[in-house]
């Protein structure tokens, strides 16, 4: 398949041909999406081909104003309403119990639908020149890092999708906070650039969802299947370290092979003597989320086989860049005090 590079002025040409069931990765202010029209189950079922993404894994749909979200729904809480004056256009996933419109393909059977209104202007005018909802898993082959820049999606998608539309680098750099509203209490199911602090300033209690820290037991049933699935690995081993700055350095240091490569904030950096991959600066929680996947990124284009990662802290945006770095590592931790 050819794959058209599209630029901001090529919103009507994207919008063509998600009306005629095409697919086009869109820049959204979180990662790239890979989008086609959530209305279309054909079209939709392009995108879990593309990606090779598991059937059962639903996916976001994408609307340009609030209005959109009452045909997509059953029901719109008012903790939801809530949610989507104080967040939206922003990074911040609803899911809601779904109306009959929302084909099988985009709820993978759930009776459910995930519904997000982002900021990014292309992914917007794309929306409305399109006049429908979009759905959009990121951009990436399924088990990838997500793409942050068109780079990463034609690296990852060329030759499989219609289009690609160039917008620069994502400005959060991780996927949405997604939280459901679809049980009794609110519960986060996948932290992001909204954080859970924010959540629960607005509408009180938010439980968080026991895979956001741990990893799910192949008995347990997956509140976002997505979750279940490993994510965001590079090809190499990482291993997650946790401990202070020296303690750190000591350890690698101490346990290096010509393969072996350290993941960690820009203060460690002089005092490795392996190759080193940094993801932001230790105080800089946002910086951290914009520069990890595109360090996993780097690190998988070249022949390092070992790599060990600083601990994130998991405080405010940390949380989320925890939680995508544990999945990176399957898991894998060492205290090292
Ligand atoms: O920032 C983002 O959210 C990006 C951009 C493109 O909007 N999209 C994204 O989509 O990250 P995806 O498909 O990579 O991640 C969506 C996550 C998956 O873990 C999926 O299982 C979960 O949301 N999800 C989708 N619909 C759901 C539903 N009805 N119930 C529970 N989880 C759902
Ligand atoms: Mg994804």
């Amino acid at each position: 398949m050819q794959t058209e590079i599209l630029h901001e002025n090529d919103i009507q040409r994207a919008a063509d041909i998600l009306n005629s069931g095409g697919l086009v990765a869109i820049p959204t202010e979180t990662v790239y999406g890979l989008a086609a029209d959530a209305l279309n189950g054909q079209a939709v079922a392009k995108i879990f081909k593309a990606k090779g993404r598991p059937m059962d894994n639903p996916l976001i749909v994408h609307i340009s104003s609030i209005e959109e979200i009452y045909r997509l729904v059953s029901k719109f809480p008012d903790k939801a309403k809530v949610l989507a004056n104080k967040f939206w256009p922003g990074p911040l996933t609803m899911i809601l119990p779904k109306s009959d419109i929302i084909p099988d393909e985009v709820s993978a059977g759930l009776n459910t639908v995930a519904v997000r209104l982002p900021s990014h202007k292309i992914a917007r005018e794309v929306i409305k020149e399109s006049g429908k909802p979009l759905a959009a898993p990121s951009a990436n082959l399924s088990g990838s890092p997500s793409p942050t820049t068109a780079e990463h999606v034609i690296n990852d998608m060329f030759g499989r999708i219609d289009a690609i539309i160039d917008g620069g680098k994502c400005e959060v750099g991780l996927e949405s906070t997604v939280i459901t509203l679809a049980t009794d209490t609110p519960r986060l199911l996948r932290p992001g650039g909204v954080t859970v602090e924010q959540l629960r300033d607005a509408i009180g209690q938010v439980d968080i969802d026991d895979a956001v820290f741990n990893k799910l037991k192949e008995t347990d049933v997956a509140a976002s299947p997505g979750m279940k699935y490993k994510h965001y690995a590079p090809k190499a081993r990482v291993i997650i370290l946790r401990g202070n700055s020296d303690k750190y350095a000591e350890y690698v240091n101490n346990h290096n092979s010509d393969t072996t490569a350290a993941l960690c904030y820009e203060e460690d950096k002089d005092k490795l003597t392996v190759p080193v991959f940094t993801y932001g600066s230790k105080s800089d929680y946002s910086k951290q989320a914009q520069a990890l996947f595109d360090a996993l990124r780097e690190i998988d284009k070249t022949d390092i086989k070992l790599v060990y990662a600083r601990c994130p802290e998991p405080i405010g945006v940390g949380m989320a860049v925890y939680n995508r770095l544990i999945r990176a590592a399957g898991f894998e931790m060492i205290d090292i005090g």
